[in-house]
Protein backbone atom coordinates (compact mmCIF):
# COMPACT_ATOMS: atom_id res chain seq x y z
CA UNK A 1 0.00 0.00 0.00
CA UNK A 2 1.17 3.24 -0.66
CA UNK A 3 -0.02 4.95 2.04
CA UNK A 4 -1.66 4.65 5.17
CA UNK A 5 -5.09 5.96 6.94
CA UNK A 6 -4.16 7.20 10.56
CA UNK A 7 -6.86 5.37 13.05
CA UNK A 8 -8.40 8.91 14.69
CA UNK A 9 -11.48 10.35 13.41
CA UNK A 10 -11.79 13.99 13.69
CA UNK A 11 -15.13 15.94 12.97
CA UNK A 12 -16.10 13.28 10.46
CA UNK A 13 -12.59 13.86 8.42
CA UNK A 14 -10.05 10.68 8.57
CA UNK A 15 -6.57 12.17 9.08
CA UNK A 16 -4.98 10.14 5.86
CA UNK A 17 -0.81 9.60 5.80
CA UNK A 18 0.86 9.47 2.99
CA UNK A 19 4.54 10.35 3.85
CA UNK A 20 6.60 9.10 1.68
CA UNK A 21 4.64 8.58 -1.16
CA UNK A 22 4.53 10.59 -4.54
CA UNK A 23 1.60 11.83 -5.92
CA UNK A 24 1.52 13.94 -9.56
CA UNK A 25 -1.45 16.35 -9.11
CA UNK A 26 -2.17 17.76 -12.80
CA UNK A 27 -3.86 21.11 -12.82
CA UNK A 28 -2.97 21.64 -9.41
CA UNK A 29 -2.01 25.23 -9.28
CA UNK A 30 -5.52 26.31 -9.28
CA UNK A 31 -9.24 25.65 -8.01
CA UNK A 32 -9.81 21.85 -7.48
CA UNK A 33 -6.66 20.43 -7.60
CA UNK A 34 -4.63 23.09 -5.80
CA UNK A 35 -7.25 22.01 -2.74
CA UNK A 36 -6.15 18.31 -3.54
CA UNK A 37 -2.84 19.14 -3.99
CA UNK A 38 -2.40 21.27 -0.58
CA UNK A 39 -4.66 18.62 1.00
CA UNK A 40 -1.69 15.80 -0.14
CA UNK A 41 1.20 18.28 0.90
CA UNK A 42 -0.82 18.90 4.50
CA UNK A 43 -1.18 14.47 4.73
CA UNK A 44 2.90 14.08 4.32
CA UNK A 45 3.36 13.17 0.58
CA UNK A 46 5.76 14.49 -1.78
CA UNK A 47 3.61 16.49 -4.82
CA UNK A 48 4.90 17.03 -7.85
CA UNK A 49 1.87 19.40 -9.88
CA UNK A 50 1.95 20.47 -13.83
CA UNK A 51 -0.31 22.60 -15.40
CA UNK A 52 0.58 24.84 -18.93
CA UNK A 53 2.05 27.90 -16.72
CA UNK A 54 4.85 27.58 -14.55
CA UNK A 55 4.24 31.29 -12.70
CA UNK A 56 1.08 29.51 -11.36
CA UNK A 57 2.11 26.49 -10.48
CA UNK A 58 5.13 28.29 -8.16
CA UNK A 59 2.78 30.64 -6.98
CA UNK A 60 0.75 27.41 -5.94
CA UNK A 61 3.56 25.78 -3.35
CA UNK A 62 5.36 28.96 -2.49
CA UNK A 63 4.44 27.59 1.31
CA UNK A 64 5.51 24.12 0.42
CA UNK A 65 8.05 22.55 1.98
CA UNK A 66 11.19 22.67 -1.37
CA UNK A 67 12.31 19.45 -0.65
CA UNK A 68 8.30 18.23 -0.99
CA UNK A 69 7.23 19.53 -3.51
CA UNK A 70 7.60 20.50 -7.50
CA UNK A 71 6.18 22.46 -9.90
CA UNK A 72 6.64 21.15 -13.66
CA UNK A 73 4.82 23.21 -16.79
CA UNK A 74 2.95 20.67 -19.31
CA UNK A 75 0.62 20.23 -21.64
CA UNK A 76 -0.75 17.15 -20.83
CA UNK A 77 -2.64 17.47 -24.09
CA UNK A 78 0.82 16.38 -25.68
CA UNK A 79 1.98 13.12 -25.06
CA UNK A 80 5.50 13.92 -25.30
CA UNK A 81 5.26 16.11 -22.70
CA UNK A 82 3.71 13.41 -19.97
CA UNK A 83 5.84 11.04 -20.64
CA UNK A 84 8.83 13.57 -19.85
CA UNK A 85 6.43 14.87 -17.07
CA UNK A 86 6.52 10.62 -15.38
CA UNK A 87 10.09 11.07 -16.06
CA UNK A 88 10.48 14.28 -13.92
CA UNK A 89 8.54 12.77 -11.33
CA UNK A 90 10.53 9.36 -10.75
CA UNK A 91 14.21 11.36 -11.05
CA UNK A 92 13.71 13.19 -8.07
CA UNK A 93 11.52 10.98 -5.54
CA UNK A 94 12.43 7.44 -7.14
CA UNK A 95 8.90 6.55 -7.48
CA UNK A 96 5.09 7.42 -8.50
CA UNK A 97 2.60 6.20 -5.81
CA UNK A 98 -0.46 8.19 -6.71
CA UNK A 99 -1.86 9.99 -9.88
CA UNK A 100 -4.65 12.65 -10.03
CA UNK A 101 -5.95 13.49 -13.24
CA UNK A 102 -7.63 16.56 -12.53
CA UNK A 103 -6.48 19.24 -15.12
CA UNK A 104 -9.46 20.23 -17.93
CA UNK A 105 -11.26 22.71 -19.93
CA UNK A 106 -14.53 23.51 -20.06
CA UNK A 107 -16.93 25.23 -22.41
CA UNK A 108 -20.58 25.72 -22.83
CA UNK A 109 -23.24 26.60 -25.44
CA UNK A 110 -24.46 25.42 -28.67
CA UNK A 111 -22.60 22.56 -30.05
CA UNK A 112 -23.22 24.50 -33.39
CA UNK A 113 -21.05 27.66 -31.79
CA UNK A 114 -18.30 25.61 -30.52
CA UNK A 115 -15.95 26.12 -33.51
CA UNK A 116 -13.37 23.32 -33.68
CA UNK A 117 -10.55 24.86 -32.91
CA UNK A 118 -12.04 25.49 -29.11
CA UNK A 119 -13.26 21.37 -29.25
CA UNK A 120 -9.98 20.61 -30.52
CA UNK A 121 -8.34 22.18 -27.19
CA UNK A 122 -11.48 20.98 -24.88
CA UNK A 123 -11.04 17.52 -26.35
CA UNK A 124 -6.74 17.60 -25.90
CA UNK A 125 -7.54 18.69 -22.34
CA UNK A 126 -10.27 16.17 -20.98
CA UNK A 127 -9.88 13.05 -23.09
CA UNK A 128 -6.28 13.12 -24.42
CA UNK A 129 -4.96 14.43 -21.64
CA UNK A 130 -6.61 11.58 -19.67
CA UNK A 131 -4.98 9.11 -22.09
CA UNK A 132 -1.79 10.03 -22.22
CA UNK A 133 -1.41 10.27 -18.43
CA UNK A 134 -2.59 7.20 -17.49
CA UNK A 135 -0.99 5.24 -20.92
CA UNK A 136 2.16 6.64 -18.98
CA UNK A 137 1.37 6.06 -15.24
CA UNK A 138 -0.36 3.17 -14.86
CA UNK A 139 3.25 1.36 -15.72
CA UNK A 140 4.69 2.77 -12.73
CA UNK A 141 1.78 2.61 -11.05
CA UNK A 142 2.32 -1.20 -11.31
CA UNK A 143 5.91 -0.60 -10.12
CA UNK A 144 4.89 0.97 -7.07
CA UNK A 145 1.03 -0.40 -6.04
CA UNK A 146 0.14 2.54 -6.55
CA UNK A 147 -3.34 4.04 -7.51
CA UNK A 148 -4.85 6.33 -10.14
CA UNK A 149 -8.13 8.85 -8.71
CA UNK A 150 -9.41 11.25 -11.88
CA UNK A 151 -11.76 14.36 -11.31
CA UNK A 152 -14.40 13.60 -13.65
CA UNK A 153 -17.65 15.49 -13.09
CA UNK A 154 -21.61 14.69 -12.43
CA UNK A 155 -21.98 15.78 -16.40
CA UNK A 156 -19.71 12.34 -17.10
CA UNK A 157 -22.70 10.22 -16.43
CA UNK A 158 -25.99 12.84 -17.64
CA UNK A 159 -26.77 15.41 -20.15
CA UNK A 160 -26.66 19.21 -19.28
CA UNK A 161 -28.20 22.01 -21.07
CA UNK A 162 -25.59 23.61 -23.56
CA UNK A 163 -22.45 21.25 -22.02
CA UNK A 164 -22.64 19.13 -24.73
CA UNK A 165 -19.35 18.72 -25.60
CA UNK A 166 -17.81 19.26 -22.13
CA UNK A 167 -19.96 16.30 -20.80
CA UNK A 168 -18.50 13.92 -23.91
CA UNK A 169 -15.37 14.23 -22.61
CA UNK A 170 -16.28 13.88 -19.18
CA UNK A 171 -18.08 10.53 -19.85
CA UNK A 172 -14.83 9.21 -22.01
CA UNK A 173 -12.92 10.28 -18.63
CA UNK A 174 -15.35 7.98 -16.28
CA UNK A 175 -15.35 5.21 -18.88
CA UNK A 176 -11.88 5.23 -19.05
CA UNK A 177 -11.67 4.69 -15.08
CA UNK A 178 -13.75 1.88 -15.32
CA UNK A 179 -12.33 0.02 -17.99
CA UNK A 180 -8.94 0.74 -16.87
CA UNK A 181 -9.62 -0.72 -13.75
CA UNK A 182 -10.53 -4.43 -14.87
CA UNK A 183 -7.45 -4.16 -16.78
CA UNK A 184 -4.81 -3.20 -14.12
CA UNK A 185 -6.92 -4.93 -10.92
CA UNK A 186 -5.13 -7.78 -11.57
CA UNK A 187 -1.59 -5.64 -11.72
CA UNK A 188 -2.47 -4.13 -8.24
CA UNK A 189 -3.30 -0.64 -9.71
CA UNK A 190 -6.45 0.95 -8.35
CA UNK A 191 -8.68 3.56 -10.63
CA UNK A 192 -11.31 5.37 -9.41
CA UNK A 193 -12.94 8.90 -10.02
CA UNK A 194 -14.53 11.60 -8.04
CA UNK A 195 -17.65 13.17 -9.95
CA UNK A 196 -18.32 16.74 -8.16
CA UNK A 197 -21.38 18.95 -9.23
CA UNK A 198 -20.99 22.82 -9.25
CA UNK A 199 -18.15 23.39 -7.33
CA UNK A 200 -16.82 27.38 -7.02
CA UNK A 201 -13.58 27.93 -8.81
CA UNK A 202 -12.17 30.34 -11.70
CA UNK A 203 -13.99 28.35 -14.29
CA UNK A 204 -17.83 28.82 -12.33
CA UNK A 205 -17.18 32.15 -10.10
CA UNK A 206 -19.50 33.98 -12.62
CA UNK A 207 -22.15 32.10 -12.09
CA UNK A 208 -21.60 31.66 -7.83
CA UNK A 209 -21.52 35.40 -8.17
CA UNK A 210 -25.15 35.63 -9.46
CA UNK A 211 -27.82 35.72 -7.22
CA UNK A 212 -29.95 33.89 -10.00
CA UNK A 213 -28.29 31.35 -11.02
CA UNK A 214 -26.22 30.43 -7.81
CA UNK A 215 -29.83 29.90 -6.50
CA UNK A 216 -31.11 27.82 -9.36
CA UNK A 217 -28.32 25.76 -8.21
CA UNK A 218 -28.71 25.16 -5.03
CA UNK A 219 -32.07 24.37 -5.05
CA UNK A 220 -31.16 21.64 -6.91
CA UNK A 221 -28.32 20.11 -4.66
CA UNK A 222 -29.59 18.61 -0.97
CA UNK A 223 -27.43 19.63 1.25
CA UNK A 224 -28.11 23.67 0.17
CA UNK A 225 -25.13 24.92 -0.54
CA UNK A 226 -22.97 24.80 -3.73
CA UNK A 227 -19.14 23.07 -3.23
CA UNK A 228 -15.56 24.50 -2.76
CA UNK A 229 -12.72 23.19 -3.96
CA UNK A 230 -12.21 21.54 -0.35
CA UNK A 231 -14.95 20.03 -0.24
CA UNK A 232 -14.00 17.76 -3.34
CA UNK A 233 -10.50 17.07 -1.93
CA UNK A 234 -10.85 14.77 0.75
CA UNK A 235 -12.58 12.68 -1.32
CA UNK A 236 -9.33 12.08 -3.91
CA UNK A 237 -7.74 11.20 -0.58
CA UNK A 238 -9.98 8.56 0.67
CA UNK A 239 -10.07 6.90 -2.37
CA UNK A 240 -6.02 7.08 -2.94
CA UNK A 241 -5.55 5.69 0.56
CA UNK A 242 -5.53 2.42 1.86
CA UNK A 243 -8.75 3.15 3.58
CA UNK A 244 -9.79 2.22 -0.33
CA UNK A 245 -8.28 -0.77 -0.95
CA UNK A 246 -10.49 -2.70 -2.09
CA UNK A 247 -12.22 -0.16 -4.20
CA UNK A 248 -12.03 0.45 -7.65
CA UNK A 249 -13.98 1.09 -10.70
CA UNK A 250 -15.99 3.52 -8.32
CA UNK A 251 -17.07 7.14 -10.00
CA UNK A 252 -17.93 8.76 -6.15
CA UNK A 253 -20.48 11.59 -6.54
CA UNK A 254 -18.75 14.48 -4.25
CA UNK A 255 -22.32 16.72 -4.98
CA UNK A 256 -24.11 17.51 -2.34
CA UNK A 257 -26.68 14.94 -3.31
CA UNK A 258 -27.35 16.31 -6.45
CA UNK A 259 -27.09 13.26 -8.89
CA UNK A 260 -29.60 11.52 -6.02
CA UNK A 261 -32.06 13.25 -7.64
CA UNK A 262 -34.21 11.94 -10.88
CA UNK A 263 -33.75 15.70 -12.03
CA UNK A 264 -36.92 16.87 -11.72
CA UNK A 265 -37.99 20.24 -10.38
CA UNK A 266 -38.08 20.78 -6.64
CA UNK A 267 -41.72 21.28 -5.73
N1 LIG B 1 -15.76 23.68 -10.98
C1 LIG B 1 -16.77 22.81 -11.17
O1 LIG B 1 -17.96 23.13 -11.00
C2 LIG B 1 -16.46 21.39 -11.57
C3 LIG B 1 -17.50 20.43 -11.47
C4 LIG B 1 -17.23 19.12 -11.82
C5 LIG B 1 -15.97 18.75 -12.24
N2 LIG B 1 -14.99 19.70 -12.34
C6 LIG B 1 -13.68 19.26 -12.78
O2 LIG B 1 -12.72 19.63 -11.80
C7 LIG B 1 -11.44 19.72 -12.41
C8 LIG B 1 -10.77 20.99 -11.99
O3 LIG B 1 -11.49 22.10 -12.49
P1 LIG B 1 -11.62 23.50 -11.69
O4 LIG B 1 -13.05 23.80 -11.56
O5 LIG B 1 -10.75 23.47 -10.50
O6 LIG B 1 -11.07 24.54 -12.78
P2 LIG B 1 -9.65 25.22 -12.97
O7 LIG B 1 -9.72 25.93 -14.27
O8 LIG B 1 -9.26 26.00 -11.76
O9 LIG B 1 -8.67 23.96 -13.05
C9 LIG B 1 -8.32 23.33 -14.23
C10 LIG B 1 -6.80 23.21 -14.25
O10 LIG B 1 -6.40 22.44 -15.37
C11 LIG B 1 -5.30 23.09 -16.00
N3 LIG B 1 -5.29 22.72 -17.41
C12 LIG B 1 -6.26 22.93 -18.33
N4 LIG B 1 -5.87 22.45 -19.51
C13 LIG B 1 -4.64 21.92 -19.35
C14 LIG B 1 -3.71 21.27 -20.20
N5 LIG B 1 -3.98 21.07 -21.50
N6 LIG B 1 -2.51 20.85 -19.67
C15 LIG B 1 -2.24 21.05 -18.36
N7 LIG B 1 -3.08 21.66 -17.50
C16 LIG B 1 -4.25 22.08 -18.00
C17 LIG B 1 -5.56 24.58 -15.79
O11 LIG B 1 -4.36 25.33 -15.91
C18 LIG B 1 -6.12 24.59 -14.37
O12 LIG B 1 -5.07 24.67 -13.42
C19 LIG B 1 -11.68 19.59 -13.92
O13 LIG B 1 -11.42 18.25 -14.32
C20 LIG B 1 -13.16 19.91 -14.05
O14 LIG B 1 -13.72 19.31 -15.21
C21 LIG B 1 -15.20 21.01 -12.00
Amino acid sequence: MPCGVQAGMTQGTTTYDFTGSTVLITGGGSGIGLAITQAFLAAGANVVITGRRKDKLDEALKDADPARAEAVAADVGDGQQVRDLIDQVITPFGKLDVVVSNAAGYANGPLTELDDADWESLRSANVDGFFHLAKAALPRLAESGGNLVAVSSVSGSRGDWGQAGYNATKAAVSNFVRSLALDWGPRGVRLNAVAPAFTVTDITRAVAEDDGLHAQFVNRIALGRVAQPADIAPAVLFLASSAAAYVTGAILPVDGGTSASTGQPHL
